[in-house]
């Protein structure tokens, strides 16, 4: 397979949210390819994040990609009304649904790219009778609520296993999956993780953490250090 393009999506979760706006314009110019939105219901996940109105209001700030990760349970209600609030990508995990095939179509219905989020301890199997209707597939490399937490380094293993399912799947069907790694991703691990087969990396506390003692706000010198890093797979 050849080299693929990598996007560094950097998690809102850890940005100030008294002024979003700002911040999402201000880690898009620093070289952000997309922007990861956490969305948590304190029932699916032990926290309580953001919503739509919180999604639409970002939108008119960026044309870059939404990448809105459903930690809710249940998921469809909420499908419409992000992509009505101008997500791109949704994401969800399998066991909050009861019908993962269809929400899975609905997400594409509503013209969004699709996928599933695997969290540490979620087996692979979900996959098995769904992947005409994936467009990326995201492994939690931390278990979901929090920013901030360390990397849990068997997910290395589970990339593996997945690149080699999507790289079969790919020359058997010619459609790419995109394979995107979800928690503590920092400068020092992102390279090691593209080796393992992902190409999307989610990093929250590393981005919108590192400027805070010397520059607040700007984000260039953390995004091309991660870039740099992921020259050298
Ligand atoms: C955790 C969220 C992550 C989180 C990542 O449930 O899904 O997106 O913000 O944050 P870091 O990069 O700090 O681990
Ligand atoms: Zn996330």
């Amino acid at each position: 397979m050849s080299k693929p393009t990598y996007r560094i999506a950097p998690s809102l979760l850890s940005a100030d949210f008294a002024r979003l706006g700002e911040e999402v314009r201000n880690v898009i110019a620093a070289g952000a390819d997309w922007l990861h939105f956490d969305v948590m219901d304190n029932h699916y996940v032990p926290n309580l994040t953001v919503g739509p109105l919180v999604c639409q209001a970002i939108r008119p700030h960026t044309q870059a990609k939404i990448d809105v990760h459903l930690m809710v349970e249940p998921v469809d209600a909420l499908v419409p009304m992000f992509a009505k609030a101008g997500a791109d990508v949704i994401t969800f995990h399998p066991e909050a649904s009861r019908h993962v095939d269809r929400t899975l179509q609905l997400i594409r219905d509503q013209g969004c790219m699709a996928g599933l989020v695997f969290n540490p301890a979620t087996p692979l199997n979900w996959l098995d009778h769904v992947m005409d209707k994936l467009d990326i597939v995201m492994l939690m490399s931390v278990n979901p609520g929090f920013g901030g937490q360390s990397f849990i380094p068997s997910t290395l293993d589970k990339l593996r296993a997945v690149r080699e399912r999507f790289d079969a799947y790919e020359a058997q069907t010619g459609k790419r999956i995109l394979l995107e790694v979800d928690g503590g991703v920092k400068t020092d691990n992102i390279a090691e993780i593209a080796r393992a087969g992902a190409d999307t990396f989610v990093a929250g506390s590393a981005v919108f953490g590192a400027s805070k003692d010397s520059d607040p706000h700007r984000y260039d010198s953390v995004i091309a250090a991660l870039r740099s890093e992921l020259e050298k797979v």
